[in-house]
């Protein structure tokens, strides 16, 4: 055992035993119901078990965690939040800021949490300076998911530009599959054009989106991602509206579907169905994004607990979130990468070990960048109105990119 994980083990063994409490049960609200999600979630349930830990279930299905942080409301409005919620960004610093969530600072502290957890994810893993949610994770939002046997029908090439996308979606087409496996929701569109935003160059993502920039979100270039946007759908299949996101990477896993452009997350889709990075499906930034990452970060957020078994609880989930070898064997599974930098990359695939070198280069780079869709841009509000106009968009609401980014920019200066 480590000097840190003595220390860590050492702490939560401390808060169980202390005046002989017993952590009680947790219960964890949490959206990762679809294969490779529950898979990863396993590797988190067998942990605490281990510990002696119970695990009491609250799946709210929906990607991009909507539906969850609804159920999370009513949780906390009826006073009986559950133990853990996973939780994204800018909702976990709102709820900190309403004095919903306990305080992990006596965990922090001793396993060293400010030494290994990048600044990006700090920003939302604290709040006044305490520990409030353990990140678990780092994902992505600009990667394509291609089957390589349809890649390979189609000229074999992996796109490095939106022209090169373009012929390769077109030579998916000639060949009788549909080119983008998409699903029509709005989070998926918004997911997808994170992507186009982001080739439309840093600076640019950041003006837009971090900064909320009026010229920047109303202005040519946010036309020309949202034409590029419009562009895209002329690619997906009849029957895309509604589709769950897991379904979408399942076209393409069995040849159905040409691509998947989504989060990592979509990676732990393809390894639960047994495929190999490099061999069944190749994985590549959104053409024009190379260097550049926009990141989420899924955390678990502790809310305000009364009992001290329930405290001790969630100190230990805590602790078995943040142990290094944890951190690798769940992000192996999950598809995204660990919130530690110290995590060796070696039980990582290809596709695994690209997203961590990646999140170095550009957090190093400066060109790492809060994902707008899956809340690390902006509040939900803004979050919100974003994705209004891009499924609007994406559903031939706009006679063109002008008029959505016209759009957007009032909708966005109307959510602040
Ligand atoms: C989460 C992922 C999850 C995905 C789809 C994202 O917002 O960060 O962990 O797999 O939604 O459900």
């Amino acid at each position: 055992m480590t000097m840190m994980k003595r220390g860590l083990a050492a702490v939560a063994a401390l808060m169980l035993t202390t005046g002989l409490v017993r952590a009680e049960d947790v219960e964890v609200l949490h959206w990762w119901t679809s294969g490779g999600e529950a898979a990863a979630l396993n590797v988190l349930k067998e942990n605490l078990a281990a510990q002696g830990i119970g695990w009491v279930d609250m799946p709210v299905a929906g990607g991009g965690g909507e539906a969850a942080m609804t159920a999370l409301a009513a949780r906390v409005t009826a006073g009986n939040p559950p133990t853990a919620v996973q939780m994204l960004g800018f909702d976990i610093t709102d709820w900190a800021g309403q004095g919903a969530l306990g305080n992990l600072d006596a965990v922090a502290g001793p396993g060293g949490w400010d030494a290994v957890v990048p600044a990006a994810l700090q920003g939302f893993s604290k709040y006044d300076g305490h520990w409030i949610a353990a990140p678990v994770n780092v994902h992505s939002t600009n990667w394509v998911w291609i089957n390589k046997a349809a890649l390979d029908a189609a000229g074999g090439k992996a796109p490095e530009s939106w022209d090169e996308l373009i012929v390769v979606l077109d030579a998916m087409k000639a060949n009788g599959i549909t080119p983008l496996a998409h699903g029509g929701q709005p989070w998926q569109d918004a997911t997808i054009f994170d992507g186009i935003v982001l080739s439309e160059g840093t600076d640019f993502y950041k003006a837009a989106f971090i900064d909320l920039n009026p010229e920047a979100l109303g202005g040519p270039q946010m036309a020309d991602a949202f034409n590029k946007l419009m562009k895209l759908r002329t690619y997906v299949d009849d029957n895309f509206s509604g589709r769950d996101w897991n379904l979408a990477s399942a076209m393409v896993i069995n040849g159905e579907g040409g691509m998947q452009m989504m989060g990592d997350w979509a990676k732990g889709e393809f390894l639960k169905a047994g495929k190999v990075p490099g061999v069944d499906f190749v994985c590549i930034r959104f053409p024009g994004t190379q260097g550049a990452v926009t990141f989420n970060s899924d955390q678990f957020a502790m809310f305000n607990v009364a009992s001290d078994g329930a405290k001790a609880a969630q100190g230990a989930m805590a602790v078995a979130i943040m142990d290094p070898a944890f951190q690798s064997a769940f992000n192996v599974v999950k598809g995204s990468v660990p919130a530690r930098t110290d995590v060796p990359n070696d039980a990582f695939d290809d596709c695994g070990k690209k997203g961590m070198a990646d999140l170095a280069e550009a957090n190093a780079a400066g060109t790492l960048f809060g994902s707008m869709a899956h809340g690390h841009a902006a509040p939900a509000a803004v979050k919100n109105a974003v994705y209004d106009v891009v499924t609007g968009a994406m559903n031939g609401n706009y006679p063109d990119g002008a008029a959505a980014a016209a759009a957007l920019a009032e909708a966005v200066a109307a959510a602040q």
